[in-house]
């Protein structure tokens, strides 16, 4: 059976995304899980785009073990030359070089011809490939490039030293036979295609990127290129959990799999949706809410007589475990570190001690406290930033005939500050009272609330996204007060956007 390799692009193509961005600890905790599922390469980022990608592949080579780590680099010498300085220390490294290939971008955004593009792409990855053994190079836009260029192009850029030939469907134009037709005319006509693997990498513009994928494997490709949910530029990359599901559960026809351990597949994708503030749609495939939801009558009917009559994938699978009461008030240290680790996460000391804490507070709140609430302590303990501002306290009032008001007491700059505003809703009169303390300009673009897990007393969970002068992040609070998980929510985007000034 053919292992296909899966070549992870969520911190690269994935951070693309409208208000995805993500900074250096976020990268470095996500890489980390990646390595967890499995992946064969991480792309950790685009060396030359910022300080901030640089310094989080350089982090990510140095301390996320197994996968291989790998920057993206435009077909230049200073972008190769910058990407080789993040990875060199990775004890595995690949460079990824790209270049246009079809005439709409040589005409329109190079200016060049079908010659000099060749001549560029030749060139650097001849560079790339006496900096790093693992090459692999892009035509982008290979779907809309003649296919007798196109051909010539992946031809000299093997011998140029490209381990990895990636075919890039980079506007989502493609369809599945089409696309399948093309990997197949790769391998027919490309001489020396037997030295690379051939790798794909789409866009889901028409909603095709898994299947035009999955196409390109019947037809011989050997990586696919993809992002946790699906995240990417415009309408997002081929989703990693769809396909490497589709070639799991279908191994009869496509006769390949993956590396990646499917248990992870769930804890990849709230991450995901955790750190990048970007929720995933119910009814996505594999990690939507409604995916092993059954609502009709007969459905369930079959189910309880036996699973496989409605479900094609056992929830377990993708490390979906019905959720259990597991801890409460008078567990312990030991219960909660124990608890910790069968749910895969290695903390130090001190952040057990700050979790245990917080959980402890938690348990006070709530009585039943669940895999998914312990989770929401324990990642928000991991993606903890240093704090420019930090809420002490609040007060909430508001009633049918009252304007809501806020007073809101802040840690800013050393100072305790304290002020009071009213809203046109209690969320809206925090936000009052948080701004005008901290005098920021931001603007808010998102806010998003939801329960953690069912009941009243369950953990509110909340997002916000805001942006300053071009630079957005997204916050996250939790907590059973929706109120005050919009405040940590807020104040917490507000820290990260500090950071991102300071760096
Ligand atoms: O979509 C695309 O073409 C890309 C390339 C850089 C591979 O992201
Ligand atoms: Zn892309």
């Amino acid at each position: 059976m053919r292992i296909i390799r899966i070549f992870d692009t969520t911190l690269r193509d994935g951070e693309q995304s409208p208000g995805a961005s993500m900074n250096v600890g976020e990268k470095l905790q996500l890489a980390a899980q990646l390595a967890r599922l499995g992946v064969d390469i991480i792309e950790a980022g685009f060396a030359i785009a910022s300080p901030g990608d640089f310094d989080a592949i350089r982090a990510i080579g140095a301390e996320v073990e197994g996968p291989v780590i790998c920057s993206l680099a435009r077909a230049k010498e200073e972008d190769i030359k910058r990407a080789w300085e993040a990875v060199r220390d990775a004890p595995r490294n690949r460079i990824h070089t790209f270049h246009s290939t079809s005439d709409i971008h040589l005409k329109y955004q190079f200016r060049i011809d079908r010659d000099e593009a060749l001549r560029r792409s030749v060139q650097m990855t001849q560079l790339a490939k006496s900096l790093v053994d693992d090459v692999e190079f892009s035509p982008m836009d290979a779907t809309r490039t003649d296919i007798g260029y196109l051909c010539e192009v992946i031809e000299a850029v093997i011998d140029a030293g490209a381990s990895t030939v990636n075919i890039p469907d980079t506007v989502g134009y493609s369809i599945p036979h089409e696309f399948g037709d093309m990997i197949k005319a790769i391998r027919g006509r490309v001489k020396n295609i037997d030295r690379a693997v051939i790798s794909v990498h789409c866009h889901n513009d028409l909603g095709l990127a898994s299947s035009n994928s999955l196409s390109a494997v019947l037809n011989g490709a050997g990586q696919i290129e993809c992002t946790v949910n699906g995240i990417g530029e415009r309408a997002g990359n081929c989703s990693m959990e769809e396909v490497v599901m589709a070639l799991r559960t279908r191994r009869d026809i496509f006769d390949a799999d993956t590396n990646i351990n499917t248990k992870e597949i769930i804890r990849s994708s709230r991450l995901v949706t955790k750190i990048t503030g970007m929720s995933v749609q119910p009814n996505k495939a594999i990690v939507g809410a409604n995916a092993f939801a059954h609502e009709s009558g007969i459905h369930q009917d079959g189910l309880l007589k036996e699973k496989s009559t409605y479900e094609i994938i056992r929830p377990e699978t993708i490390g979906l475990h019905r959720t259990k009461f597991v801890l409460g008030k008078h567990s312990g240290r030991h219960a909660f570190r124990t608890r910790l680790r069968e749910l895969g996460y290695e903390l130090s000391d001190d952040e057990i001690n700050s979790a245990f804490e917080r959980f402890k507070r938690l348990a006070d709140q709530k009585k039943d406290i669940y895999d998914e609430d312990i989770e929401a302590v324990v990642s928000e303990e991991l993606s903890r930033i240093p704090e420019t501002y930090s809420l002490l306290d609040m007060h909430i009032s508001s009633g049918f005939h009252e304007k809501p008001a806020a007073v809101v007491k802040l840690k800013a700059g050393g100072e305790t500050v304290e002020k009071t505003e009213h809203g046109d809703g209690p969320v809206d009169a925090v936000f009052r009272a948080i701004t005008s303390i901290t005098g920021t300009r931001s603007r808010l673009l998102k806010y998003e609330v939801k329960a953690i897990t069912g009941g009243t007393d369950a953990l509110g969970e909340v997002v916000c996204s805001i942006e300053e002068d071009g630079r957005s992040v997204s916050g996250n609070g939790a907590d059973t007060d929706i109120i005050i998980a919009s405040a940590k929510a807020y104040i917490n985007a507000l820290n990260k956007l500090a950071a991102r000034k300071r760096q």
